[in-house]
């Protein structure tokens, strides 16, 4: 189950990616926003990755109006790694070697196509574990308020 969430920029593309979801048969809970009124960002990313870490859903999907708020709001909730991408390789590596759990997308930044082949890559590329399971881990850390160094 993946989580959706957007504010009125993302709303459009949100919209698309219902549908594109539907065609490859991923199920899906939007969080909000659900009409194209301004709505703002922090609240839906909130809602959205609150689900992925209580395990209701298993990633989240964000979209704004560059993907990076929504993104510097997801990145604030304990347990969820958040990636403002917009190009193919980034949204491939970012689950290969971060393990993010959510994917942010920028609604003014690129077109539906893009925006499908992110979500595509981004739900079917596993983390590969290893040594960057041990950077992940120190995120973690980080997040727990320990120190690195
Ligand atoms: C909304 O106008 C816009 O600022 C927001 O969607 C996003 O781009 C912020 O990062």
């Amino acid at each position: 189950m993946i989580a959706l969430g957007s504010d009125h920029a993302g709303f459009p593309l949100k919209t698309e990616l219902k549908n594109y979801l539907d065609s490859i048969g991923v199920e899906y809970k939007d969080f909000g926003c659900y009409t194209p009124v301004r709505f703002d960002y922090a609240i839906a990313a909130q809602k959205a990755c609150d689900a992925v870490v209580s395990g209701e859903c298993d990633k989240a999907i964000l979209c704004c109006g560059t993907g990076i708020g929504i993104s510097m709001a997801a990145n604030k909730i304990k347990g969820i790694r958040a990636a403002a991408c917009s190009d193919y390789f980034s949204a491939k590596y970012t689950r290969a070697h971060n393990d993010a759990n959510c994917l942010c997308l920028g609604a003014r930044v690129m077109g539906v196509g893009l925006a499908e082949e992110l979500v595509n890559v981004f739900l079917t590329t596993e983390f590969e574990g290893g040594r960057h399971q041990i950077r992940v881990d120190q995120i973690t850390a980080i997040e727990n308020g320990e120190k690195l160094y």
